[in-house]
């Protein structure tokens, strides 16, 4: 029996050499450990031995059992450190090209808005805020819209408590600067805007810029000169543009601007719904209701406003059919920016 056991040990020796898979290992585990393996075979054996016997050869196969089980711990911990990931063939190519990094950009709402706040800065505009919680007062009543004005129901205002609304436009951001500031004054105001309306071209919260201008003589030929120069600048030199008599209880006269259908350029198309036109912002001049409420003298002040969306734009600059994909932040839509 000795001579079996020793003969075990050299030939264990060898095959632990050998081990180098997972599998190799658990074979060799049940050969020499498994109720069927041989160290548990030769301690059933014992009993048929003489003491003397017993005595040695127990010795001989304790050993050898706690030599079998910290070489097999040993390989299954070089295994574990080696081992490719489970899925994985091989464990690092180094020859394959690295994983791409796509840097961050900028959303396309932000580009356009930064764009558009950069023409009006060059044009003497200063940048103004305002809150996006508004008081019945900003956001309706200063600028001539009375509660039982139908015009409130324009806009579809989201009312929150003590009959504060989120504002449906940035034109309370007029009225703001006007209490704050004496005239003359240049600003625009770009901010959130918030209207209960979901469709293919609105969303319950999209930006606009407001833009107000108030000196002596201002006229409606201002008007229209600002509005060449940065409809000219956004859409490209050729863009026609055209105002149209609209109404507006805080502007008057007011007008509706349009550009040229930029996607038929005029023809007439699903976009502009073969008018050929595209409606893009509303304006007017100040209207005197509006600067009574703000001490200015109408005698002495004229004024200009404007308000536009920005995702509008951002639209028909990008090509964009679908005003909610701006929100669903989805990275396959953001790359292509
Ligand atoms: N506040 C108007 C709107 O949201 C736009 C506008 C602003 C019109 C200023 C005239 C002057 O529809």
């Amino acid at each position: 029996m000795i001579a079996d056991i020793e003969q075990k040990q050299a030939a264990f020796a060898a095959a632990a050499g050998q081990a180098a898979t997972p599998d190799q290992l658990k074979t060799l585990r049940a050969e020499y450990l498994g109720k069927k393996g041989f160290i548990p075979q030769a301690m059933k054996q014992l009993r048929e031995l003489s003491p003397d016997e017993k005595r040695a050869c127990g010795k001989l196969i304790n050993d050898f059992k706690t030599q079998v089980e910290s070489r097999l711990e040993e390989i299954a911990g070089a295994l574990q450190t080696t081992a490719p990931r489970p899925g994985s063939q091989s464990t690092f190519d180094p020859t394959l090209p690295g994983r791409k990094e796509s840097p961050g950009a900028l959303h396309p709402v932000t580009r356009t808005m930064d764009e558009i706040i950069s023409i009006f800065i060059s044009l003497g505009f200063n940048v103004e805020e305002g809150p996006e919680i508004e008081s019945d007062y900003y956001n309706f009543e200063a600028l001539n819209i009375p509660a039982d004005h139908p015009a409130r129901d324009m806009q579809d205002t989201f009312y929150i408590e003590d009959g504060r609304v989120l504002r449906t436009h940035t034109s309370p951001v007029q009225i703001r600067v006007m209490e704050k500031q004496k005239p003359p004054l240049r600003i625009i105001a770009p901010g959130r805007v918030y209207r209960s309306d979901s469709d293919l071209t609105h969303t319950p919260m999209f930006h606009q810029i407001e833009g107000l201008m108030v000196d002596k003589d201002v006229s409606f030929a201002h008007l229209k000169g600002i509005m060449d120069i940065f409809l000219h600048e956004v859409f490209g030199k050729k863009t026609k543009i055209r105002f149209r008599p609209s109404f507006f209880p805080f502007t008057c006269p007011s007008a509706e601007v349009d550009i040229q259908c930029v996607m038929c350029v005029g023809k007439g198309c699903r976009v502009c719904s073969q008018s050929g036109w595209l409606e893009i912002l509303g304006a007017g001049m100040v209207d005197p209701a509006v600067f009574q409420h703000v001490d200015y003298d109408p005698e002495e002040w004229t004024g200009l406003a404007f308000g536009l969306g920005i995702e509008r734009i951002a639209m028909l600059k990008y090509g964009v059919n679908d005003i909610r994909l701006f929100f669903e932040n989805d990275l396959r839509f953001l790359r292509q920016f």
